[in-house]
């Protein structure tokens, strides 16, 4: 009997930001696997098993989908906004690299979702009009000095930089250090967008500036946009502004 394996995006919190392929996809899984809060987004159906395991389990989660796949089961895997970015079609492809031989020759599908930088650049305006990057703040898979050359590189080459995994309480002051970094490069008045928990009940969105951003206003749920030197604000009266990246830049 061959399994499969779906890694399925679910977009960043609304049920309507879910794709009609991810709808499918975990409709007609055998198994569910996933971070616990993930998994509770998902209605449950009889006859489908569940596995919950922890924020930090990735690999091992990944490697358990894998083997239950291995075995003949259609499994869905969960991810929160898209699989690619930051998350659990990643961690697949390291298992099946460095894992059981067999895992090369299941029918391994990806799912993707709406990612937090878009689902936050949508809330205020197009921030992500033109060249842009995404850093993830988290020094747990590389070491903070490429997070610092990354910072540099992405606001001295005039990125957008969308920064994920700012702040935790493992990582308290990573935030402020990277604000640091990029006022080295960028001057204070440049567009910052906080958006946290888009797409749920607690959503907040807050435009500030780079110097009058604050790594308190953020949490583990938020995500960062820094705009680039092109970035602009357009105040409309009795409307929240929109925050914009210009589609062209002149030649300098
Ligand atoms: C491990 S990364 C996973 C990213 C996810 N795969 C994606 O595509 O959005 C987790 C980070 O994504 C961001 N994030 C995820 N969901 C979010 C949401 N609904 N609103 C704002 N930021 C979110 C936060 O920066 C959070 O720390």
């Amino acid at each position: 009997m061959s399994g499969s394996l779906f890694v399925v995006g679910l977009g960043p919190g609304s049920p309507g930001a879910l794709t009609p392929d991810a709808t499918a996809a975990l409709q007609a899984a055998d198994a569910l696997y996933g971070y616990g809060p993930y998994l509770a987004r998902v209605a449950e159906r009889p006859g489908q098993t569940r596995h919950p395991s922890d924020n930090r389990e990735e690999g091992a989660r990944a490697a358990a989908a894998l083997r239950h796949a291995a075995d003949g089961a259609r499994v869905a895997l969960l991810s929160g906004g898209d699989p690619g970015v930051f998350a659990m079609a990643a961690a697949v492809c390291e298992q099946i690299e460095s894992g059981d031989d067999a895992w090369r020759s299941l029918d391994v599908t990806i799912v993707p979702g709406v990612t937090a930088m878009l689902a936050v650049a949508a809330r205020v305006g197009a921030p992500l009009g033109h060249d842009f990057c995404a850093i993830s703040l988290s020094d747990n898979l590389k070491p903070w000095d490429v997070v610092e050359r990354r910072l540099d590189g992405a606001a001295s080459g005039g990125f957008v930089i969308a920064l994920y995994n700012p702040i935790s309480s493992a990582r308290p002051w990573q935030l402020g250090a990277a604000f640091e970094r990029l006022r080295r490069h960028l001057p204070a008045s440049t567009p910052t967008v906080f958006g946290r928990a888009v797409g749920r009940a607690d959503e907040k969105v807050v435009v500030t500036s780079l110097g009058a951003a604050d790594p308190a206003s953020a949490d583990m749920a938020t995500l960062i946009i820094v705009g680039s030197t092109f970035t602009r604000v357009i105040e409309r009266p009795g409307l929240t502004p929109l925050v914009y990246t210009p589609r062209s830049v002149a030649s300098s």
